[in-house]
């Protein structure tokens, strides 16, 4: 467009400003019983967590291919949709075309869920107007002949695409619709079976998308404090690193297990994907898998309500022992507990999961009465992160968008990795450290290979470390391995 600025991509990774770590302060000590004094603050940082049209967060996550419904969610009649704060309907007329358009009809607005879908479009019951699935105004019945009415505008509607079970819809400027983004843990391995789910929270999207950067959680959570809900190996306090990739962030949380230490590395793609590994790891055997068990977006309905709408990855790399449950994952289900309120309240307050603890930071979470931790650097990030690209957006940059391998997939960093590797005493912190930190490397180091070329050469680099005893400090004693944890 002429007014635009000329087009640059995304600011560089290595260029983000701070964002401080805690809350700032005044009181010089903390005083007990001071609720009085306590400073609560309303505001919701709009800047950040708004998406509606016309917002900071709403322009940047337009520019991005979203999912919003399951294919097995469109019938035969209209479905009403709240997407990006926007009311639309989804339709697949009877040419098998699909269609996402305002759902207020441009005659005089009643909604189009009400609409008769047919061979090339949606007919507005109320007065007879006739839209295609791109908007073009196909009819106005009752205007006279000679009428150019029809011509003179068009409806609003928007691009979709289907993929793995899921519709994705495009909100942004049509003249800068992106590739569609194919990730290669979609494809990848062969006869990798991907099975759609959508649930729906009750709160804003961000503080979800938030929590896959928080992988300290998945020790309290998800064992220490609220019982063990995945394995008790995620009782195991991690040791915590975070790593900027081509896409996002890489959140790592490397345990130990006994004579192994075990890699959780999650995708934090921007600006609203996660991948994520199994829940089942117990940590007795080693495993090289640089794929996913999860791949989810967090798409805004509204301000106040999101989705959580992905796939789960079935295949025996990740999840070699076939313990997923594809019949325990669909529309409102998946086979992880804690995802979603239907557990009573009573047992939820007990031993609450992801849903509860999501959902209770509040509508919107308020920022500005967090005192953010050490452990909170991978929060930090993405936020900085999702900033920039909002500013950017703002300023007339082209935000950053996933980059395909040439002729091939997206690459993408998720790995869970299980290798033998003794423990050091007294300082087994710092064997980890290293062991997350060199095996991430090198997987962000290894993308452009294609992908089954890049699992085996990765395992190869990652076992001859371990062969070598890369993890360690140089000049080990060999008295100061433990023989047994
Ligand atoms: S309101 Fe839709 S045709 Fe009149
Ligand atoms: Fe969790």
């Amino acid at each position: 467009m002429a007014d635009r600025a000329p087009r640059r991509v995304g600011r560089p990774l290595t260029a983000l400003p701070e964002e401080p770590m805690t809350a700032p302060t005044t009181r010089a000590k903390p005083a007990p019983f001071n609720g009085y004094y306590t400073p609560v603050s309303q505001d919701t940082d709009s800047a950040l967590t708004a998406a509606g049209p016309g917002t900071p967060g709403g322009d940047y996550l337009r520019r991005f291919w979203h999912p919003i419904a399951m294919a097995s969610e469109v019938k035969d009649t209209p479905l009403p949709l709240r997407v990006l704060g926007e009311e639309l309907v989804l339709f697949r007329d009877l040419s098998g075309r699909l269609g996402l358009v305002h759902r207020h009809c441009s005659h005089r607005g009643t909604s189009l869920e009400y609409g008769i879908i047919g061979p090339d479009g949606i007919r507005c019951a109320y007065h007879g107007w006739k839209y295609a699935i791109d908007g073009t105004v196909l009819e106005t019945p009752s205007e006279p002949p000679r009428s150019r009415l029809k011509d003179s505008f068009s409806h609003g509607a928007y691009r979709t695409h289907e993929y793995a079970g899921l519709i994705f819809a495009y909100m942004g400027p049509p003249e800068a619709t992106p590739e569609f983004p194919v990730y290669d843990s979609l494809t990848w391995p062969d006869g990798n079976e991907l099975v759609p789910y959508k649930l729906e929270m009750p709160c804003n999207w961000l503080q979800v998308h938030e929590n896959a950067a928080d992988p300290i959680h998945t020790a309290y959570l998800h064992a220490i404090v609220s019982g063990v809900q995945f394995t008790p190996a995620f009782a195991e306090l991690p040791e915590l690193e975070f790593m900027e990739t081509p896409i996002g962030l890489l959140s790592i949380a490397t345990r130990r297990c006994g004579q192994n230490l075990w890699i959780r590395a999650s995708d934090v793609i921007l600006p609203n994907v996660a991948q994520f590994g199994t829940g089942f790891v117990d940590g007795s055997k080693e495993k090289f898998a640089l794929c996913a068990a999860f791949t989810r977006w967090i798409v805004p309905i509204d301000d106040t309500h999101c989705w959580v709408i992905g796939v789960r990855h079935f295949n025996p790399v990740i999840d070699p022992r076939n313990e997923g449950r594809a019949d325990r994952i669909g529309l409102g289900r998946i086979d992880l507990m804690g995802q979603t309120d239907e557990r009573p309240y009573a047992e939820r307050q007990k031993n609450p999961g992801d849903w509860d603890a999501m959902v209770a930071q509040g509508p919107i979470a308020i920022r500005a009465n967090e005192h953010l931790a050490s452990t909170d650097k991978g929060v930090a990030m993405l936020r900085r992160q999702l900033r920039n690209g909002m500013r950017d957006v703002q300023q007339g940059i082209e935000p950053r968008m996933p980059q395909r391998y040439p002729g091939g997939p997206v690459p993408t960093y998720n790995n869970e990795t299980i290798l033998g590797v003794p423990a050091l005493v007294p300082d087994d912190a710092a064997v980890m450290r290293a062991f997350g930190n060199k095996i991430c490397r090198t997987v962000i180091d290894s993308a452009a290979l294609p992908p089954g070329r890049r699992q085996a050469e990765v395992e190869a680099r990652v076992r001859a470390m371990q062969a070598e005893g890369a993890f360690y400090p140089q000049a080990l004693p060999e008295t100061r391995l433990a023989e047994n944890l």
